[in-house]
């Protein structure tokens, strides 16, 4: 089989970002683009500048990924692109960029599920897991644990039924008073702190599902915050941050483990900005070898937002001759997704 060269763009929140994937394994380039500066004074994602942004960038970002992947515009075979779920401005652009483009190169292109796209980040790593595998995917969009029967095929196990996990750091942070995006803010912190020193709730522990949640946490980290506020300064805010991200961690990987062995999987992966978090992927380790479970978490940049794992679905999907048309539209949120049957291995 010939190879796939394919340019991948992602729009779907705050970073503008391009690649260029040979056969949806090989990183020849990925280039991404944050809005952070931008959107950081406001302790949030603003959609109306988060479109006019992607705007200014997204041509400057596709070349830069071109030029880094020593490719021109005629060696690319096929464009991926996000088509949702995210903010409609801000897909908007990607998508009607990668239509136009696709069609003034008259290439094929597809629209692809920025969801499926975080799952598939794995197979970009060089040990990639064989499926099935059950992966939980923690973004600040999403916390949802899938059975993943093959790359294009996934079966929700059980999601948040409030906030994300991801989220929930961004709120956390606001409440310290410390910026946007949360996560990195709060895991500094907490590598100061006694995670013990204080407990926060782990909902939903004892009960026979796969689903998260996180606003009970939250409203406990605010209520603590309302009742010591001499402990917001140095080092009480160290243990603070190091309490919830305890909870959060062990919320996760609770689930996460409970669907595996539910689902009788020896193979757990774990996508999405969260799995980022040092922490969780250190408790994480132990808890997958206690449990002779195999762990592939990507490495750090492939967790967050970016368009290699775009790039890396769309393959999959372009290979099987999908292709989207002149007539697709973007969408916010997912739908139609299948919910897992009790499939085990
Ligand atoms: O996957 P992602 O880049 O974008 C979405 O699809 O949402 O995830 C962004 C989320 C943010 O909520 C951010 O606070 C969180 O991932 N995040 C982290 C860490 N780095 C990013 N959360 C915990 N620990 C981190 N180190
Ligand atoms: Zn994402």
């Amino acid at each position: 089989m010939s190879t796939l060269k394919i340019l991948g763009i992602e729009t779907s929140c705050d970073e503008t970002a391009a690649a260029v994937v040979i056969d949806g394994k090989e990183i020849l380039s990925s280039i991404v683009a944050s809005q952070i500066d931008i959107h950081h004074r406001y302790g949030g994602v603003v959609p109306e500048l988060a479109s006019r942004k992607h705007m200014e960038a997204i041509v400057p970002v596709v070349e830069e990924a071109l030029e880094q992947a020593g490719a021109g515009l005629t060696d690319i075979d096929g464009i991926a692109v996000t088509q949702g779920p995210g903010l409609i401005g801000s897909l908007l652009v990607g998508l009607s960029f990668a239509k136009s483009l696709a069609f003034s190169l008259n290439i094929p292109w597809i629209g692809v599920d920025h969801l499926e796209g975080h799952i598939n980040s794995v197979f970009l790593t060089p040990d990639p897991p064989e499926t099935p595998f059950i992966a939980l995917l923690a973004s600040g969009g999403h916390t949802a644990v899938y059975y993943v029967s093959s790359r294009t095929d996934m079966a929700l196990m059980g999601r948040t039924r409030d906030d994300a996990a991801g989220e929930a750091f961004d709120k956390v942070s606001k409440m310290l008073g410390m910026g946007y995006p949360g996560g990195g803010v709060i895991s500094r912190l907490a590598e100061n702190g006694d995670p013990e020193r204080i407990h926060f709730p782990r909902a939903l522990h004892d009960k026979p599902n796969f689903d998260f949640s996180f606003s009970g946490l939250k409203t406990a980290v605010k209520r603590y915050i309302q009742t010591h506020p001499d402990e917001t300064g140095e080092p009480g805010v160290y243990h603070i941050a190091a309490a919830f991200q305890e909870a959060v961690a062990d919320a996760l990987i609770d689930k996460l483990i409970a669907a595996a062995l539910t689902a009788n999987c020896r193979r757990i992966v774990v996508a999405g900005g969260v799995a980022a978090n040092r922490r969780l992927r250190d408790k994480l380790a132990l808890a997958a070898e206690s449990n002779r479970l195999s762990l592939h978490i990507p490495p750090v940049d492939l967790c967050g937002d970016n368009a290699a794992m775009i790039a890396a679905i769309g393959t999959k999907y372009l290979q099987i001759g999908r292709r989207s048309g002149i007539d697709t539209d973007v969408y916010s949120r997912s739908t139609g997704i299948s919910i897992w049957r009790g499939e085990t291995e």
